[in-house]
């Protein structure tokens, strides 16, 4: 009884976290400080500013609203340049392949990402066309484990939440799909990821079945 399958965008359709990486850390590298690519499991799923909040906290370092504004502005104009060279070979395995089957077998699709970005991302990957919705960073304003991204997606493609199924890689999300009354499948580990409904490591490993059986 699924009707719509809602996607994350970073760590579920592409792997962006190594941008978002490389550029956070060049930032904490010129503001004096470095941070490990463990505690960057921390920024997934997190939205702009608390990411630089929470590195600007790990690096003991304190700035201003208007100067965390220049911060997180400097940091975004690394990763669009970055992004700018996504080709679609960085599409996850399995994910156009189940955006494909998912449209075949009549469900809709949307995105809900908190990335600000999200539109660049699937234009590089050429995925535009294969979503009925895309809710991203823009146009949300409270962010994940706040269901808001999710229960905009399902209302954009006009299905009720309960009819839903979430797919993420952040415990953020998860949570986020739950509070919505949504379906959520994890894309990680299961011992990360231990309130999903079903964990997977790749959406090369779903299929028609597994929805079914969620
Ligand atoms: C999420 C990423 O999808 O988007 C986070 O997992 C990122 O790492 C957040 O901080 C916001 O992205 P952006 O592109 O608007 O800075
Ligand atoms: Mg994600």
């Amino acid at each position: 009884n699924i009707k719509a399958c809602i996607f994350d965008l970073d760590g579920v359709i592409v792997d962006t976290a190594v941008y978002h990486y490389k550029a956070w850390k060049r930032l904490a590298n010129e503001l004096g400080f470095d941070f490990t690519e463990e505690d960057n499991e921390k920024l997934k799923g997190v939205s702009r500013v608390r990411s630089l909040q929470l590195i600007l906290e790990w690096g003991h370092v304190t700035k201003t609203e208007a100067e965390q504004e220049v911060l997180a502005t400097k940091k975004n104009e690394w990763y669009v340049e970055m992004i700018s060279h996504m080709t679609p070979a960085e599409i996850l395995p399995g994910a156009k392949e189940f955006l494909e089957t998912c449209r075949a077998a009549g469900l809709k699709t949307a995105l809900g990402s908190a990335s600000k970005n999200s539109m660049t991302i699937l234009e590089k990957i050429n995925l535009t066309h294969l979503f009925d919705a895309i809710i991203d960073g823009n146009k949300v304003s409270k962010a994940k484990p706040d269901p808001e991204v999710f229960l905009k997606g399902a209302e954009a493609v006009n299905v009720k939440p309960d009819k839903c199924v979430v797919f993420e890689d952040a415990i953020a999300g998860i949570e986020a799909a739950k509070n919505g009354g949504m379906k959520a499948v994890g894309i990680g580990s299961p011992q990360v990821l231990t309130e999903a409904d079903m964990v997977v490591p790749g959406l090369n490993e779903m299929s028609l079945e597994k929805l079914r059986a969620l």
